[in-house]
């Protein structure tokens, strides 16, 4: 008997070194690693910012936005009335992240500027994946990441005016998914060329894992439709100039802006039509619910866009990109 409780006690006793281990470990990950390269200060923190960049040096998004936050702002994505139950989680998000921040997503300007980015990124993608119009209960922005992708497409969205760079895959059909989502062959061959993942040929790939989706969604928000374009990160963080006929077209540094660049006149210059007031909305919620408080957001010139140009108006020129 007495032999037995002591090699219980033995493996007791190893399974908590065991466990102190993997804590330490988890500790060491998080540690900032520092170097001066060409008189310029680099970090590295960890895998969530896993190569050298000043913004390591800064917050990662972990730091800044937590597993409960996440929670709130998307509380009803679990609801047995929900369409992608269990799919979306922070963990997926936070990976997927991790492949950005050493680029600035989450992680530029000091902690506000880096809690208002992910506020404004989420409420894109909320306001894209709700299903909270016209509901029930928790008000229509508790509705977020309720979709993956869309109930019942009428098509495949396959066009053969990009035979040749993204031709579509046989029996594959490019309805929307993901986290902002994705429709049609070519921007399904841009996203995977962005991210390294073939989605052309796995479109469902959006629709089975959450990291790929989040990639994706995050590869939109970092990277320019076209050239000579400000992605919406550099929109949103204040990184980009606007030109004279950005001023005239009345896009500045804002919010707004971000809106335009992503889906043009289908949101914007418009007035005040309902899939804009649904984003402006999603992210001033988001502030709120972050602690960060809507009045941060700013005066209701930085978030709209009813009066501003379209920077891709639809009569022009398709590229691959636009949607
Ligand atoms: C890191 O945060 C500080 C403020 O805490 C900010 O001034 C700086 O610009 C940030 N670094 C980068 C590379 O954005
Ligand atoms: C989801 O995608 C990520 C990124 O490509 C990959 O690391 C992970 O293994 C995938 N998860 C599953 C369950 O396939
Ligand atoms: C500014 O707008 C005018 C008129 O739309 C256009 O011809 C010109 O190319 C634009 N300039 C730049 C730098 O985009």
């Amino acid at each position: 008997m007495a032999e037995i409780s002591k090699a219980i006690a033995l493996i007791l006793m190893a399974a908590l070194v065991a466990n102190l281990a993997l804590m330490a470990g988890a500790d060491d990950d998080k540690e900032i690693r520092v170097r001066k390269h060409k008189g310029k200060k680099e970090c590295i923190q960890g895998w969530e910012c896993s190569w050298w960049s000043a913004y390591c040096c800064n917050q990662t998004i972990s730091n800044v936005f937590a597993v409960y936050q996440f929670e709130n702002l998307f509380s009803k994505r679990n609801w047995p009335i929900a369409h992608a139950v269990g799919f979306w989680d922070y963990h997926s998000f936070i990976l997927a992240a991790a492949m950005y921040e050493p680029l600035g997503f989450g992680t530029t300007g000091g902690k506000l500027m880096q809690m208002k980015e992910v506020a404004a990124f989420l409420a894109h993608v909320g306001a894209k994946t709700s299903c909270g119009d016209g509901v029930i209960t928790g008000g229509p922005f508790a509705w977020g990441l309720c979709f993956n992708k869309e109930m019942s497409p009428m098509q495949d969205y396959c066009d053969d005016f990009y035979k040749y760079m993204y031709p579509c895959a046989p029996g594959a059909s490019y309805y929307g998914r993901g986290a902002l989502p994705i429709y049609w062959n070519y921007n399904y061959g841009a996203a995977g060329d962005g991210i390294k993942v073939d989605l052309l040929h796995h479109p469902e790939y959006l629709e089975q894992n959450a990291t790929i989706a989040f990639q994706a969604a995050i590869w939109r928000w970092m990277t320019p439709i076209k050239k000579n374009q400000p992605s919406a990160h550099d929109i949103f963080v204040g990184h980009w100039k606007p030109t004279k006929n950005d001023t005239l077209a009345k896009r500045g540094p804002t919010f707004g802006t971000t809106m335009n660049v992503l889906y043009g006149e289908y949101t914007c210059g418009q007035g005040e039509i309902n899939p804009m007031n649904t984003i402006i909305s999603h992210y001033l919620y988001y502030l709120d619910l972050l602690g960060v408080g809507r009045e941060q957001a700013g005066p209701n010139e930085e978030l709209t866009c009813a009066e501003q140009e379209a920077f891709n108006p639809a009569s022009s020129p398709k590229t691959a990109a636009s949607s």
